[in-house]
């Protein structure tokens, strides 16, 4: 399906492309779900990501931890926005694991769920994980 931008905030699209653009590169034989992240960093940076499944199942990696493990691997560590886009409806909101990864980066994020038709919700990351356990509980930032 090809992806509708019309609905998409101007200063959205750039992540909504990356996200799009991503998740071709789904390694997704066992589900099936293609799914794609971008994210933004406080510097303005983007890096997109896509779902990479494994064999054993547990070795999988959603679309959203790949995109920040590519920002921290590139020494960017702060998280201000996540798009996650599948062809969904409702459109997949991040997954438990990938929330707990995104808490230990997240700098006042905003979360936007989208999908292939153009459908966009957008929240703060405190409204999809209340009370996370942070790297402040440990002492750390
Ligand atoms: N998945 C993601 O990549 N991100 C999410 O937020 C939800 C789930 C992936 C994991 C798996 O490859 C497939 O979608 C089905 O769960």
């Amino acid at each position: 399906m090809k992806s509708s931008l019309k609905s998409i905030p101007a200063r959205l699209r750039p992540l909504y492309r990356l996200a799009v653009k991503s998740r071709l590169n789904s390694y997704s034989p066992y589900s099936g779900h293609r799914v794609g992240a971008a994210i933004r960093t406080s510097d303005g940076s983007l890096f997109g990501g896509c779902n990479v499944e494994n064999s054993s199942y547990g070795g999988t990696v959603c679309a959203e931890r790949v995109a920040i493990q590519k920002a921290v691997s590139e020494g960017k560590t702060r998280v201000t926005e996540v798009l996650v886009v599948t062809d969904a409806t409702p459109p997949w909101p991040p997954c438990g694991m990938c929330r707990q990864v995104i808490a230990e980066f997240a700098e006042n994020a905003v979360i936007h769920t989208t999908n292939l038709k153009g459908m966009i919700e957008t929240c703060r990351f405190e409204d999809i994980m209340p009370r996370a356990f942070t790297p402040s509980h440990l002492g750390k930032k």
